[in-house]
């Protein structure tokens, strides 16, 4: 079945965020086959974020993401690139909806970038791609 890459940025595994995160994507019925804490490597995230390069959040977000270990998962189930998508809500914390994790979750600090507390990938090719990079 499809799979997809989920990352929990530093602000979910430091606030204590990974549990409740986790408990969304099983209580959803998706199935995690695989799970890591790490420090993310510079490499990774340039791997990673390539789309982004020159964007004027770029740079923040890749320090942030190199502020604090992250955990890694691979998340499968019909449907789970949109389906993750669609629990971790809106990119921007301030807009997502209540009932998604970044909607609960998450707000805007006030910091040039958004610690929106997950990534999921945005299609078949990215979750292949991104799931290369940390596995
Ligand atoms: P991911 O699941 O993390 O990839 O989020 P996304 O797909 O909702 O967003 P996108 O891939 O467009 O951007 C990656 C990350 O860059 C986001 O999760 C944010 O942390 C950050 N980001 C994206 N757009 C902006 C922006 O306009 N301003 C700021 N400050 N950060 C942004
Ligand atoms: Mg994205």
């Amino acid at each position: 079945s499809e799979r997809t890459l989920v990352l929990i940025k530093p602000d979910g595994v430091e606030r204590g965020l990974t549990g409740e995160i986790l408990r969304r994507i099983e209580a959803k019925g998706y199935t995690i086959t695989e799970l890591k804490q790490l420090s993310a490597s510079p490499e990774q995230l340039a791997a990673h974020y390539a789309e982004h390069e020159g964007k004027p959040f770029y740079q923040p977000l890749v320090d942030f993401m190199l502020s604090g270990p992250v955990v890694a998962a691979i998340v499968e189930g019909h449907g789970v690139i949109n389906g993750f998508r669609s629990l971790a809500g809106q990119t921007d914390p301030t807009s997502a909806a209540p009932g998604t994790i970044r909607g609960d979750l998450g707000r805007d600090w006030g910091e040039k970038v958004q610690k929106n507390l997950v990534h999921g990938s945005d299609s078949v090719e990215s979750a292949e791609r991104e799931i290369a990079i940390w596995f």
